[in-house]
């Protein structure tokens, strides 16, 4: 399937290609002769939504008439991905084992970049932690043609895959493993990191979204890494931001970006004392609201040195 968001973040388009066009769209005939596939760039417009605030919005979803409904469910399940957004794409499938494919956040990530790359234009070297998809340092390529060199990093070796099989740009070094380590005594003029940021008591700091470790260290002491005149890009959750920005930051910072969204992490709705400790402790709001129990704010957050 393919997955276009607009610019502006206020539609989200969904496409069927290739094989699904023989499997779930009904084409599998042409000229009376049975067709099992088609080549990965035949697609065809499946439907839109309107104000996304998930990627896969299962409520959103299941509200439509019943064929739209399956036809969306089928799709979704495709292990084969391809997501776009502002002129960027990059696939994911099967090899990129629990591997964060792009999410709402990665494209309010990617507007706030949009927004820097208005203002400031100059950076020559950059990193990206936690790079997932690798979605956003290939944006970060892609729109920063003054860029020399980008550092991708992530600790979730299919993870670097996914970004190696999506970033073919020369300027991209890839490197496995945690990030903060990596990149001490190193000095960026533009760091990113969509991170992990959803606390828990005990955590550990290496998946997708538990734990604020590498959050706090690149709010406190990452500007370390910071060349001056260098921009740190970031995303904190109303549910860390508490804790994170407890102590004030050495640098001066900007919201350039902030949205709304239901928190949809299984593993944490699942996990009654994580998220028994998000309600009491951390301000998550249990409150039903378009089909989601739980609500959380993210902010794109720009530290300037
Ligand atoms: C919320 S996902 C963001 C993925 C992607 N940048 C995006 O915006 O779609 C966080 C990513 O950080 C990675 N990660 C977590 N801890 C890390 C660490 N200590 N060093 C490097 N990567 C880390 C995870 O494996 C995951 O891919």
């Amino acid at each position: 399937m393919i997955i276009k968001i607009s610019k502006d973040l206020k539609k989200e388009e969904i496409w069927a290609q290739g094989v699904e066009l023989a499997s779930i769209m009904g084409k599998d005939r042409v000229k009376g002769k049975r067709v099992i596939t088609f080549p990965e760039k035949d697609k065809m417009f499946v439907t839109s939504i309107k104000n996304p605030v998930l990627i896969t919005d299962n409520y959103k979803i299941a509200q439509l008439n019943p064929t739209l409904r399956d036809t969306l469910f089928s799709l979704f399940s495709s292990k084969h991905r391809i997501f776009e957004y502002d002129g960027v794409i990059t696939i994911s499938d099967a090899s990129h084992v629990n591997v964060w494919s792009p999410s709402i956040d990665t494209v309010l990530f990617a507007k706030g970049l949009a927004n820097i790359f208005q203002t400031k234009k100059n950076f020559k070297t950059a990193v990206e932690i936690g790079t997932g998809s690798g979605f956003l340092g290939k944006y970060t390529l892609a729109k920063c043609g003054s860029l020399e060199e980008m550092l991708v990093i992530d600790i979730n070796p299919y993870a670097i895959k996914s970004a190696m099989d999506n970033i073919k740009d020369p300027r991209a070094v890839f490197f496995t493993g945690d990030g903060i380590k990596k990149i001490k005594n190193q000095k960026f003029d533009l760091i990113i990191c969509n991170p992990p940021y959803v606390p828990r008591p005990k955590s550990i700091d290496d998946n997708p979204y538990e734990g604020v470790g590498v959050l706090n260290y690149l709010i406190h002491d990452g500007t370390k890494n910071l060349n001056k005149g260098g921009v740190f890009l970031t995303n904190i959750s109303s549910l860390c931001w508490g804790l994170v920005m407890r102590t004030k930051p050495n640098l001066p910072y900007k919201i350039i970006a902030k949205m709304r969204v239901p928190l949809k992490v299984n593993n944490i709705l699942n996990n009654e004392s994580w998220l028994n400790y998000l309600v009491r402790e951390r301000g998550l709001k249990r409150k039903f609201e378009r089909g989601y129990e739980y609500w959380q704010e993210i902010f794109i957050v720009a530290f300037y040195n």
